[in-house]
Formats: C-alpha cells, structure tokens, sequence
C-alpha cells in the first residue's frame, strides 16, 4: 500500500502559507473561499491513496445520514435552541432511535450538529441550515442527481455515444425512468422536484455571484436616455433573483422595464409581492425572442444546460432581437484551459452535473465559436474576483 507523504518541502511550503493567510484573514468572503481551497490543499498534499478513499467513504456516510434525517424530517423536529435525545425525536417521526442517534453521531463528527451530553444532541449553525427551506431543498437536489450518478455506468452501457448529446436521452431523465422527456420536462414531471430545483437557483449566490462583474449600474444614462426600450430581459431567469440584485445595483430598472421570462410553470409559481416591478412572460427560448431592441438581454447558467449546436440556435433567437446597441451578457463559468488542484473546484462538478442533462461547461475559445455562428462577437469578459465565474458582454457582429 502507498504509504502516506512524508515532510517534504511542497507540504512545509503549504502550510507555511495557509498560516501566513489564516493571520491575515480578515473575514473576507474572497478570501476565506481562499483559504478553504488551501485548507483542502494542504490534506491532500497530506494523505495517502488509502487516506483519500477512507475519506471518501467517510464522506458518503455523511451524507447518506444526513439524508436519513432530512427525509425523515428529523433535522427539523430538533428544537432551534436546546437539546434533546434521539429518543424524543424518533417520538415525533415515528423511526427507531438509534438510527437517528448513529445518524446523528456521524454529522457531529463532520461539525453538523453537537453532542452536549452523551446521547444528547442539539443544532448548530451547520445543522440548522439542513433544516431550513431553501439550503435544505439545495441539499436534496445533490441526493437526487446522486441517484443518476450512480446509474451513469450502467447509462454509458444501455445508449450509444451520440445518445448523451440528445436532449431527450440525458443520464438524468434515464435515471429516473423518464427518457423521452427533456430535462426540464423530467424536473416539471415531479412537483416536489420542480420545487427542490427552484429553490436551489436561488442559492449558492457566494459560489455563483451575480453581481461584481458586468458594472449594472454604470448603464444609467444609456437607459435613462431612451426608457421606452427594456433595459434587462432575463432568459430562463427562473425565480427573478437576478432580476431583484440587478435592481439593488440599477434603482427602478433606470425608468426602464426590466422582463423576466421563463416557462409557463415557473412563471406561475412566481407572485407579484416575489418580484416587485418586475415584469414576466412566459416564453420558450427555442422560439424567436420577442422583446425587441432591449439594451440587455441576460442569460444566467443557460448556455451550460446545453452542447454547441443547441446554444447555437438559442443565441440566434437572441440575435434576432438584437439592435445594433443592444448587449447580450452571458453568466457562466469559464472552464480554465487546464486543471489546477489549487483552482476553484465548482466549474468540475457543475460541469460534471450538466453532463446528466445534455450540457456542458465550456471554455472561452467555444464561447467565442458559439456565439460568432450565431452572429455575436465579445465586447468584454467580466471575470468575479476568484474562480472562474465571469459575465462576458457580447454585441451583435460589426464591420
Ligand atoms: C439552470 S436554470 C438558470 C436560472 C437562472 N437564470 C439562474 O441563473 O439562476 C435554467 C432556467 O431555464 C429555464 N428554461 C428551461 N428551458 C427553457 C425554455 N425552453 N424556455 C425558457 N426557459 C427555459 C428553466 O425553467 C430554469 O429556470
């Protein structure tokens, strides 16, 4: 068996900056997203192949308890403030409580949860977020698409090569035994589903930003100066949250519309108190846009739903639309041309995640093909101050 790293001079130099940093760290969200990947860095610099696959395992058990008691709603039966025993919980759920107590010992080892007194257990800030609606639906999404990606093998062995590029075969919907729908069809077949992925677009806002990038706010006088054109139409914009931190940056839209437009179950599920001034529209973006001549059209985690030849004819109905002062901002991750183990990891597994429903991350060089046979060229990339999440401006071809 390989034995773990002895001292060596890369690990020394590791942890010598790690410290460095951590004296310095002064709560910065940057640099504490920072100083987790370094923390990461520094054990695998540290462990043995073994040491990675026990942790492995070790991960998975976690996870597997935790959606023990998620499901079982006994995250949220443990009282906010106080303690109590897994028997006083298995009372209320009506499962046995020594499942939920080795449930419950295994998170406390992951730093979810506390045991106060043998046997006794209660929330910390960690755990409560399992129980709170919105980071838990988060949570439950990842359970979902782990139930597909256990299947991948036996995906890759029952299609053809070409079937993982059609948006009726995706690894996702054949999970769950629904090939023959879309992906989105197969999230809208299921309502607690539709619901579970909803909620979890409105999250994950510190590792996918939506501000800090394209400058909102510096469109005023543009806007302002011809109001009767939208100033921002988000496509497939799901809950508006974009839409709303858009606002806080550009203060009633500069006087000028601001759309969301979605599918028809989305944009029912949405109340005028959810989106205060903003305007909605059902609409499928495989069909011509039909808001014309906006100043921007926004399309937020869209592009990596999909392969080339779809975003193809997504962007030339956006394209179609398009004066010859509009901007399209595109708001996705870049995928780096090689992989370093000290880079942000979210473009990976997002990458990996599209795969099980026809998309893909895509690198800079494939941003500037799609767009250029749709007619768009780039005007500017936008990069967020770490990883690889940018907002790239595009405009119709010139010259
Ligand atoms: C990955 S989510 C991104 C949501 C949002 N832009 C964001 O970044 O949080 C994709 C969105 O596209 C919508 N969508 C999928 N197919 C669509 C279609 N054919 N026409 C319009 N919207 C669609 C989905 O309902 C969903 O809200």
């Amino acid at each position: 068996m390989a034995a773990a790293p002895g001292p060596n001079a890369e690990l020394i130099k590791a942890a010598d900056e790690f410290a460095a940093a951590v004296k310095n760290f002064d709560g910065d969200a940057m640099a504490q997203m920072k100083l987790l990947k370094e923390a990461d860095r520094l054990r695998f610099l540290l462990e043995s192949p073994f040491d990675r696959m026990m942790k492995q395992w070790e991960s998975t058990s976690v996870i597997s308890a935790l959606h023990l008691l998620v499901e079982t709603g006994a995250l949220e039966k443990m009282p906010q403030e106080g303690s109590v025993t897994p028997k006083e919980i298995a009372a209320l759920i009506n499962i046995e409580e020594s499942a939920i107590a080795r449930a419950l010992r295994l998170c406390v080892m992951e730093g979810v949860a506390v045991e106060t007194a043998p046997s006794t257990f209660a929330h910390n800030a960690k755990s409560l977020a399992y129980a709170t609606p919105g980071m838990r639906e988060f949570f439950r999404i990842t359970i979902e698409q782990l139930k597909a990606y256990v299947k991948l093998p036996d995906y890759f062995k029952s299609h053809t090569q070409e079937d993982l590029f059609d948006l009726k075969k995706s690894p996702f919907a054949w999970a769950f035994g629904l090939e023959g729908l879309t992906y989105y069809e197969a999230i809208s077949h299921n309502p607690d589903r539709f619901n579970m992925f909803n909620q979890t677009m409105t999250q994950m806002e510190k590792q996918v930003p939506i501000l800090g990038m394209f400058p909102f706010s510096s469109m005023q006088a543009e806007v302002e100066a011809e109001p009767e054109r939208p100033f921002v139409v988000d496509i497939g914009g799901n809950r508006g949250h974009c839409l709303v931190a858009i606002k806080s940056e550009a203060p009633n839209g500069f006087g000028a519309k601001m759309i969301l437009q979605d599918r028809e179950d989305v944009i029912g599920s949405l109340t005028k108190e959810d989106i205060p001034g903003i305007e909605t529209m059902v609409y499928d973006f495989f069909t011509p846009q039909p808001v014309k001549n906006a100043h921007i059209y926004y399309l937020r985690r869209i592009l990596h739903d999909f392969y080339e030849p779809v975003c193809v004819k997504l962007l030339k109905n956006i394209a179609s639309a398009m004066g010859p002062t509009s901007r399209l901002i595109i708001a996705d991750m870049i995928l780096p041309d090689r992989t370093d183990m000290a880079g942000d990891m979210t473009i990976y597994w997002m990458d990996f995640s599209m795969m099980m429903l026809n998309g893909k991350e895509k690198t800079k060089a494939e941003f500037e093909e799609i767009l250029s046979e749709a007619g768009m060229e780039i005007v500017k990339v936008w990069p967020f101050a770490f990883g690889t999440q940018a907002n790239i401006e595009c405009r119709l071809k010139r010259g």
